[in-house]
C-alpha cells in the first residue's frame, strides 16, 4: 500500500470510528436484547450447520465476534455456549461500554471484550474455531484485507460468518446516500441532516428501489444511529455473489453456504418452464445463485459461512432410506395457512417466517408432512422420532410404508435444500 492510500484509509477508519463512538450501532440499551436472536449467534443451530454435529454448542470452543458493536449477538453467542471463552473486538469504546454492561448484567464470566481493530485481531494472541463479523467488513477501507486478517487468527476446521450488504437490493439505499451528500450544508448539524435523510425515506414515491420494511430497525422513531447507518455512513460498499466469491478467492477462503439458501434459488422467478429447471439443475451453485440474485431483484445483505480450504464439510447423504439413521434439526419456522389449501390434493402452501414478506418463497406439501416440520426440534432429534410423533402419526393417512418413505426422503431434501432444516449423524444427536 502506497503512503498516501494507507493514509487515505487511516482517515476512512477514524471517520467510521468516530461514528460508531457517536452513535453505537444498533442503538439498543445493556438491558435490551435484540429482538429475535440473531441466527449466526444461536450455536446449537450453528454447530450442525456449519460441522453437520461434529462440534456441539456444549463444546468448549474460542469464539470471536468481530465488530461487535453494542454487544447483542456476543452476549447470545455467551449464554449458549457456556463452555466457550466468547471474546468482542471494536474500534468504538461507546459501542464497548455497553456491551460490557450487558456482561455484568447478564453475569457472563465466559465474555470479555477488547478495544481492538480487526486489522489487529492477531494481538489477542488465540486461534478461534468460530467467528461472527456481521456489517463490518463493508465499512472496512479495504474488506479484503480485514478478512484476511480474521482468517489468519481462524482454526484450520474452524468458521466465519459473514453479513455483508447486497448491492442489488441497496440501489435505493445509494441513491439516497449520494442525494444526502449532495445536499449536505456545512452550517447544519447531524440532527439535521438525520431529519433530512428520514423525511427522505419515508417520502419516498411508492417506485422508489428502496423498501423500508427491509429497514424497519433502523427507520424506527428516535433512533438516530440507525439514520446514520443506513443513509450517512462515512464508509458503505456493497456486494454481489460474484463479488463475495472474488473475495473469498483472493482471500484463499472457500464458500460453505448460505444462511438462508432458498433466497438464491432461481426457479421460483423463472416460471415452469421443464427444459430450464433442468439447465439450472445442471450449473454449479455459484453459477446459479448468481443468476438467483438478479431474478430476485432485491436482496439487500448476505448473510453466508466461509472456511479454510483445509475445512472438510459434512457431506450426508439421505438417499435410499438412509435418512432413518439421522438427526435432523429445525433450521426456521414455517407457518402454514389453511385458507391456501389446494381443493384437490389438500396441499398446503408454508412461507419460511425468517424471511420478509416479498420473499414468499413457499414450500407446498401435505397436511402430516406440515405436522413432520412443526414437530421438528431445534436440537438435533432422530428422524424416525419426528416421524413417531403424536401429531404426524394422527396427521398421516394410511399408506404403504415404501410411498411413506419416499414421501418422508423428498420432504428431507426439498427443507434442506431450502435451508429449513439441517441433518446430522446419528453419533451426534446428544441426550
Ligand atoms: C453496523 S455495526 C455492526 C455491529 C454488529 N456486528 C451488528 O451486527 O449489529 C459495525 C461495527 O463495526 C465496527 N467496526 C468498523 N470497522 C472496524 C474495524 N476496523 N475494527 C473493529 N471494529 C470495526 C464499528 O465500530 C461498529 O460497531
Amino acid at each position: 500500500m502506497s503512503a498516501i492510500d494507507a493514509e487515505h484509509s487511516a482517515h476512512i477508519t477514524e471517520l467510521v470510528r468516530e461514528q460508531y463512538e457517536r452513535f453505537p450501532y444498533p442503538d439498543l440499551d445493556p438491558g435490551e436484547m435484540p429482538k429475535g436472536w440473531v441466527t449466526t449467534s444461536i450455536m446449537p443451530l450453528m454447530c450442525p450447520l456449519v460441522w453437520g454435529g461434529r462440534r456441539t454448542a456444549d463444546d468448549a470452543m474460542h469464539i470471536l465476534d468481530a465488530g461487535c458493536g453494542t454487544g447483542g449477538p456476543s452476549a447470545q453467542l455467551a449464554l449458549m455456549s457456556p463452555r466457550s471463552k466468547v471474546v468482542g473486538i471494536d474500534l468504538s469504546q461507546a459501542s464497548l461500554a455497553r456491551s460490557r454492561a450487558r456482561k455484568e448484567r447478564l453475569g457472563l464470566d465466559n465474555l470479555e471484550y477488547h478495544r481492538l481493530s480487526l486489522l489487529d485481531v492477531g494481538e489477542l494472541g488465540m486461534t478461534f474455531d468460530y467467528i461472527v463479523t456481521t456489517g463490518v467488513l463493508h465499512h472496512m477501507p479495504d474488506p479484503d484485507e480485514g478478512l484476511r486478517a480474521l482468517r489468519s487468527v481462524l482454526d484450520p476446521h474452524g468458521a466465519i460468518a459473514i453479513m455483508l450488504y447486497g448491492q442489488y437490493g441497496r440501489v435505493g439505499v445509494y441513491m439516497l446516500q449520494r442525494a444526502m451528500q449532495l445536499l449536505a450544508n456545512p452550517d447544519e448539524d447531524i440532527d439535521y441532516h438525520i431529519d433530512l435523510a428520514r423525511q427522505a425515506m419515508l417520502s419516498a414515491p411508492p417506485w422508489f428501489p428502496a423498501h423500508i420494511p427491509s429497514y424497519g430497525f433502523e427507520m424506527q422513531p428516535g433512533n438516530k444511529g440507525g439514520i446514520v447507518d443506513l443513509l450517512l455512513h462515512a464508509q458503505d460498499r456493497a456486494y454481489t455473489v460474484d463479488d463475495i466469491h472474488a473475495m473469498l478467492h483472493a482471500c484463499d477462503m472457500r464458500f460453505h453456504r448460505w444462511m438462508v439458501p432458498h433466497l438464491y434459488d432461481p426457479k421460483p422467478h423463472l416460471g415452469r418452464d421443464p427444459e430450464l429447471a433442468n439447465s439450472l439443475h445442471a450449473m454449479s451453485n455459484e453459477h446459479a445463485d448468481q443468476i438467483g440474485e438478479l431474478v430476485h431483484g432485491a436482496l439487500h445483505k448476505h448473510t453466508f459461512v466461509a472456511v479454510r480450504p483445509e475445512f472438510e464439510p459434512p457431506r450426508i447423504d439421505i438417499r435410499d432410506g438412509r435418512w432413518k439413521k439421522l438427526g435432523i434439526v429445525k433450521y426456521f419456522e414455517y407457518t402454514w395457512d389453511p385458507s391456501e389449501a389446494d381443493p384437490e390434493t389438500g396441499r398446503l402452501t408454508g412461507s419460511p417466517d425468517t424471511t420478509e414478506h416479498r420473499d414468499r418463497l413457499t414450500l407446498s406439501v401435505h397436511p402430516w408432512q406440515a405436522e413432520f416440520i412443526k414437530a421438528l426440534s431445534h436440537v438435533p432429534t432422530h428422524t424416525m422420532d419426528v416421524l413417531r410423533s403424536p401429531s404426524v402419526r394422527r396427521a398421516m393417512p394410511s399408506m404403504p410404508g415404501y410411498q411413506r418413505d419416499a414421501m418422508v426422503e423428498e420432504l428431507i431434501g426439498a427443507l434442506v435444500q431450502r435451508g429449513g432444516a439441517i441433518l446430522v449423524e446419528e453419533e451426534h444427536i446428544r441426550g
